[in-house]
């Protein structure tokens, strides 16, 4: 049963830092994501679990057991590509049924695990036909059928669902998540897509320039990020930059630009400490009681979302925000003047970074 480690593992190429002193640990069973921006270090990472790389440093253990040595086809894993690597001269049956044929499977498991497999994917009606006659979606179908094949513990997902259109795309990746957990399979899923990190995984991995920056459930990632760069990159959400004005018990008084003020809860800050608020879209609406806890502003834009409108209010402060609110509110229109309301309990304090909010916020 895998359980696999990663101890201090880095990988360099030449000057570039692909993988910085990485520690991980997934445990068996569990269904993990990774997400980050393009070039954050994702492929590598699953690359060097896999054997396709070696580290430069560090130790990757499966179940205990340095792997250093193993090489890829003995490490017991199916692997889904980025970028859907068939064999162009196999049909879809026999790049499906590859592992079995290499490691020379009776006929009858063979010809089960195939047909499973394939009928998961919903491609069993195209076995006879070539990768150069599928379209993207199916290729990538097939790449997942043959990783499934190979009837591996531990299955790692590469961008499994990139190529696919929007609505077969969510389809598949709840297939996939149960398929993992009906077969008692760990599953290491990479992907940039941050709604489907969420909506797929057990915990998620947020990583950002070779480094993991957070690792929790999708649901802490979303409610209660610890890191700014993780509340930013899984999610909408908005940023206010100010400083603690004073503490007069039950809520602190946060000073914004331009003389706006908000209480947040009470915290261990002191007086002129420079922070970041945070809050999702959904957690602010539109209020008309000046003495409620709310910032002025004017609205941008409307968004029709289909089961929410989505506002751009420039507040007072200079800070751009989006309000999500229910089609059925009171319609408000580009140009009107509103009060943003923010509740204290949905906003984060955040410490405000010394390299500044927008270098924080960059995903490159
Ligand atoms: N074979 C390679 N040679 C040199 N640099 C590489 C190679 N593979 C990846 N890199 C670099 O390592 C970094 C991480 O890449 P990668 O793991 O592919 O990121 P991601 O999958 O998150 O997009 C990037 O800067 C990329 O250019
Ligand atoms: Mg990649």
């Amino acid at each position: 049963m895998p359980r696999i480690e990663l101890k201090n593992v880095s990988k360099r190429f030449g000057k570039i830092v692909a993988v910085n002193t990485t520690n991980l640990t997934i445990e068996d069973g569990e269904y993990l994501s990774i997400v980050g921006p393009s070039g954050c270090g994702k492929t590598t990472l699953v690359k060097l679990i896999s054997g396709v790389w070696e580290s430069t440093e560090g130790q990757i253990l499966i179940d205990g057991k340095d792997i250093a040595n193993v090489p890829t086809e003995d490490r017991d894993l199916g692997y889904v590509f980025q970028g859907i690597e068939l064999f162009p001269h196999m049909t879809v049956w026999e790049n499906t049924t590859y592992a079995p044929r290499v490691k020379d499977w009776p006929d009858e498991e063979l010809v089960k695990t195939g047909e499973d497999s394939l009928r998961l994917v919903n491609l069993l009606e195209m076995r006879e036909t070539f990768p150069g006659q599928l379209s993207g979606g199916a290729q990538q179908k097939t790449g997942i059928a043959r990783a499934l094949a190979t009837k591996a513990k531990l299955i790692i997902l590469d961008e499994p669902l990139s190529a696919l259109d929007a609505r077969v795309r969510i389809d598949l990746r709840y297939e996939l998540r149960r398929l993992v957990k009906r077969l008692g399979l760990t599953a290491i899923h990479v992907t940039h897509d941050q709604e489907e990190a969420l909506s797929v995984a057990d915990r998620t991995v947020v990583m950002k320039k070779g480094e993991i920056v957070e690792i929790g459930t999708p649901r802490q990632l979303y409610e209660k990020p610890r890191h700014i760069f993780t509340a930013n990159f899984v999610g909408e959400g908005n940023f206010l930059e100010g400083s603690v004005k004073r503490m007069p018990g039950k809520w602190c008084q946060i000073e914004l630009r331009n003389e706006q003020f908000l209480f947040v809860p009470p915290m261990d800050v002191t007086e002129g400490d420079a922070l970041v608020l945070f809050t999702r879209p959904e957690n602010l609406k539109f209020c008309k009681d000046f003495s409620t806890n709310s910032v002025p502003g004017e609205v941008r834009e409307v968004q029709f979302m289909g089961s929410f409108l989505r506002y751009e209010v420039m507040l007072a402060t200079d800070d751009p925000v989006l309000v999500d609110l229910p089609i059925q509110h009171e319609r408000v229109y580009a140009g009107d003047r509103v009060m943003v309301e923010f509740n204290p309990i949905d906003t984060l304090v955040f410490e405000r970074p010394p390299e500044g909010l927008r270098e924080v916020l960059r995903l490159e």
